[in-house]
């Protein structure tokens, strides 16, 4: 037995020795060290060995097992890296087990970042401003002092007075202007929160864009002409829009603008609730007292703002009847964009 067993050493080292390839080392490896390799063979008869010789021969197997295994090791490594793959039984061309899936831009990030190229190619530039706001930038600067009736219709999550979560993007209107000088024509994406009871149309948080334009002699016609294009390309060439009178502090006079229902074309229909219109901002052209919270001579500059609710404008795009569906995270709705 011992001599078999020096006999395989022997026989072994002169192979790995002479070996050229990785694949060759291979076959090698498996003629010794397979499952049904001479070395291997020899640890199965070892059984038919009596008891007291068992010890000393598996001691020595065992060490020669290491030995060869060290070689092998040794050895492909001299044959370089392709080789190295190869033997490494690992085909890196594969693909894998898993199913793996490109991710993509969430539906609503879609629709900020087409109406942000919109506005970009019109001139405009983008700003942002924090979510955690004060009662001055979301309220007083835009015309809402403190007692006024029309605070209550802005509802407000409150962390501590004056802190509070804007619940709109019409506060950046005043950081902005506060810190630049005209002309501006900036627009303003982001998130605002309101506490209202959640259901297919409401969420305690949404997306808003904003934009506002301010120079000399900036008139309602602007707004208009801006606003119609911006309809045009959002959701068609047919896409017409309507100013309905509204009322806001920050702008006077001000506007709900409407856009010719995207399924019906304005015949009416469920969507639009046989109007044919539907609602998907406010707008108007700045109050002078707002210019004059940042400092603006009301005298010498104009402007007019808008504001956009982007889940409004992403459900019509995409025909979606529940606004939770942005929200849950169900990859079974988010694959669909
Ligand atoms: N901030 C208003 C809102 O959230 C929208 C708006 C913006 C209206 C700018 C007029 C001008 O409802």
């Amino acid at each position: 037995m011992e001599k078999r067993l020096n006999k395989i050493e022997e026989e072994a080292l002169r192979e790995i020795e002479a070996a050229k390839s990785g694949e060759e080392l291979e076959a090698i490896r498996t003629r010794y060290m397979g499952r049904k390799g001479y070395f291997t063979e020899f640890l199965k008869s070892m059984k038919d060995l009596p008891q007291d010789q068992r010890p000393v021969l598996g001691a020595k197997a065992n060490a020669l097992k290491a030995k060869l295994t060290k070689l092998f090791e040794s050895k492909i490594k001299t044959f370089g890296k392709k080789e190295g793959i190869l033997e490494s039984s690992v085909d890196i061309t594969m693909p894998g087990a898993e199913d793996m899936r490109l991710g993509h831009k969430h539906p609503i990030t879609k629709i900020i970042s087409r109406i942000n190229e919109i506005f970009i190619g019109l001139g405009f530039k983008i700003a942002e401003g924090p979510e955690i706001e004060t009662e001055y930038y979301n309220f007083e600067a835009l015309n809402i002092p403190l007692e006024h009736p029309s605070r209550d219709v802005f509802d407000t999550f409150y962390i501590k007075r004056p802190m509070l979560l804007r619940s709109q993007t019409s506060t950046v209107q005043i950081r902005v202007m506060e810190n630049e000088k005209p002309p501006l024509q900036v627009i303003a994406p982001g998130k605002v929160y309101r506490p209202d009871a959640v259901d297919a149309s409401h969420s305690f948080m949404f997306h808003q864009v904003e934009g506002f334009m301010v120079d000399k002699e900036i008139k309602f016609s602007d707004l208009k002409g801006t606003l119609s294009l911006f309809a045009r390309q959002m959701f068609g060439e047919d896409a017409k829009i309507r100013f309905r009178p509204h009322f806001f502090p920050f702008t006077e006079p001000s506007a709900e603008v409407d856009v010719s229902c995207i399924m019906c074309g304005g015949k009416g229909c469920r969507v639009c609730s046989y109007k044919g219109w539907l609602e998907i901002l406010g707008a108007g052209m700045i109050n002078p007292k707002v210019f004059e919270a940042v400092g603006y001579n009301p005298e010498k500059w104009t402007g007019y703002a808008f504001g956009m609710g982007v889940e409004r404008i992403a459900m019509l795009k995409y025909g979606i009847n529940d606004i939770r569906l942005f929200f849950e995270n169900d990859l079974r709705f988010l694959r669909q964009f």
